[in-house]
Formats: C-alpha cells, structure tokens, sequence
C-alpha cells in the first residue's frame, strides 16, 4: 500500500510542477511581453495586476502540493541522509518561491513593484521580465535534472 501511496505522490508531484511551471513559462514568455506593448503605464498596471492576481492562487497551491508530495517522498523512501544533489535543487527553487509568493509578496513586493512601475514603467517590466524568465530558465534545469536523475542518469 505505501508503494502505491508514493506513485501517487510522485504523479501528483509532476501535475502540480507542470500546471506551476508551465504558468510561469506563459507569464514569463507570452503574458510580459505583451503587456509590455501596451500604451500607457495605467493600462499595464492594471492588465497585470488583474491577470497576475488570477494566477497567484494556483501558484500557491500548486507549490504547496509540489512541497507536500516532495516531502511525502523524501520520508516514504527514507531519502533524507542520501540526497542527491538534484534533490537539493529542488529544494532550493522551491524554497525560492515560497518565500516570494508567501512572504515577499504579500509582505512589500506587490507594492513595491506598483510604485516603481509608476516612477519608470518600462524599466520596471523590464525587470520584471528579467527575473521571471531567470526563475523559468532555473526551473526548466532542475525539472530536467529531477527527471533524468530519478531515472538514473547521473549513477
Ligand atoms: C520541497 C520541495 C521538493 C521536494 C522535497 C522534492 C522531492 C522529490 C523527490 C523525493 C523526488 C523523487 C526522487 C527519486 O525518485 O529518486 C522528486 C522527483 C521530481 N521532482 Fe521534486 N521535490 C521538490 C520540489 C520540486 C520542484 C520545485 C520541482 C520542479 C521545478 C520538482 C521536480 C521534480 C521532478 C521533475 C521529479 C522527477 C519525477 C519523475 O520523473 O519521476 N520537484 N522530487
């Protein structure tokens, strides 16, 4: 039962991963850039505001159950003491957007970025583009390194 138990938590680890990552790629590759062309500096505020408000309730929530069955994992194959370091990659991208959407966020960035959008608009999607496709390139690796090292690549 609990083999079954971990493929289940495996699956339910990739769903989460997909539908989490492959919203960051459409925000990172589609949805910046073309707020970006809008005209004024009101109308990109308001577009992203309102459509990345949609998507921050599944980033939640797909991080949380990624967290959740990561861990299930990790305890179920009693992997704590022989983590490889593809595991602590992870970890570490995990734990990097966990705190931005749990802590940073909700905490000065969503502010933060409000205002600089209104002192320099461009320059602050600019940015904003930067660090979502950095977040997207690192995520597709350790999604890369994930699978082929759990398949046995790196032994
Ligand atoms: C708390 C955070 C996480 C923990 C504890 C965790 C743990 C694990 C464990 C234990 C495995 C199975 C390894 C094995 O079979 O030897 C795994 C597989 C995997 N994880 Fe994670 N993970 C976490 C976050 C992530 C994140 C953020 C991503 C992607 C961005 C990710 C992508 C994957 C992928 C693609 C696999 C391979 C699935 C397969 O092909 O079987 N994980 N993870």
């Amino acid at each position: 039962m609990e083999f079954q138990y971990l493929v289940i938590a495996r699956a339910l680890h990739v769903v989460a991963v997909v539908l989490w990552i492959g919203g960051v790629a459409f925000v990172a590759t589609v949805l910046i850039p073309a707020i970006r062309n809008a005209k004024t500096t009101d109308n990109k505020l308001h577009l992203f505001e309102m459509l990345e408000s949609k998507f921050s309730l599944q980033a939640k929530l797909t991080t949380l159950i990624t967290g959740l069955s990561g861990f299930y994992m990790l305890y179920a194959m009693n992997l704590w003491s022989t983590m490889h370091w593809w595991i602590y990659t992870m970890l570490l991208i995990w734990a990097i957007f966990t705190l931005v959407l749990f802590v940073l966020e909700p905490w000065f960035l969503h502010k933060w970025f409000h205002q600089q959008a209104l002192k320099n608009s461009d320059k602050a999607f600019y940015y904003l583009q930067l660090m979502h496709t950095i977040l997207l390139t690192v995520s597709l690796l350790v999604i890369f390194a994930g699978v082929a090292g759990a398949h046995g690549l790196f032994y």
